[in-house]
């Protein structure tokens, strides 16, 4: 039957390699939410938008055709027929991410073609900020992962060999921007369990929600 779950929390809490890895173990697909809005990011940045410019940011958004990788073992995005797996992740789109994130019909869009992608798949797990609040609120199951500041930091730091106090710092930017919206996405839907993995391992937690999900 039809399963839908929700991941949602901030950088560094793990959503990820969670996520991929519950949805390998279901045999079902997996939707980085977050990688959509850094692909639109990478063309807006390409096309030479304004970042103070909403309506500027708005038409490249609209107008960026992009290929969406659901596979959890290999979930490639290409924006307008150009592979953006590696830029997507550097930090000229990290550092504009947010500011694209809060254009409203930025959000509208992608909350559209998000549940386009749901509808489409009998098992998907969906990953993002505001997943059980807006894009899927009638999920399977919602979960809101947490973790320390320092936690978070020290992961994202090692995934992209970066220094711990700059990963800290920017994270913290990001969280601030990200949850000062009028509608604020890292805003947990208030029926999403909350998981802390600060002290926990990947399987740890994978194992935890598949035990929610079949409870
Ligand atoms: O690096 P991190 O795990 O924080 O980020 P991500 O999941 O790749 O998301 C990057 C950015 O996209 C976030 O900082 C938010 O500004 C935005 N985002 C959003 O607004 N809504 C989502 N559902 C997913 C991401």
């Amino acid at each position: 039957e039809k399963c839908v779950v929700a991941v949602d929390g901030p950088s560094g809490s793990g959503k990820s390699t969670v996520s991929r890895r519950l949805a390998s173990a279901v045999d079902g697909v997996y939707l980085d939410t977050g990688a959509m809005y850094r692909a639109i990011t990478w063309a807006v940045l390409q096309g030479g938008a304004d970042l103070a410019d909403p309506d500027a940011i708005a038409k490249i958004a609209l107008e960026t055709e992009l290929s969406i990788g659901t596979d959890p073992l290999a979930p490639h995005f290409a924006a307008n027929g150009t592979n953006v797996d590696a830029p997507i992740r550097g930090s000229e789109v990290t550092g504009a991410v947010s500011a694209v994130a809060a254009v409203p019909a930025v959000r509208k869009h992608l909350v559209a073609l998000q549940r386009a992608i749901i509808a489409a798949h009998p098992r998907i797990i969906v990953e993002g900020r505001d997943i059980a609040s807006v894009v899927a609120p009638d999920a399977d199951l919602k979960v809101y992962l947490t973790a320390s500041a320092a936690a978070r930091a020290a992961r994202r730091s090692a995934e992209n060999a970066t220094d711990v106090a700059a990963t800290e710092a920017d994270l913290a930017r990001r969280d601030k921007l990200d949850s000062s919206r009028a509608v604020d996405p890292l805003k947990q839907a208030s029926d999403a369990i909350e998981v802390d993995t600060t002290g926990m391992g990947i399987d740890e937690v994978v194992q935890h929600l598949l035990g929610l999900l079949n409870s």
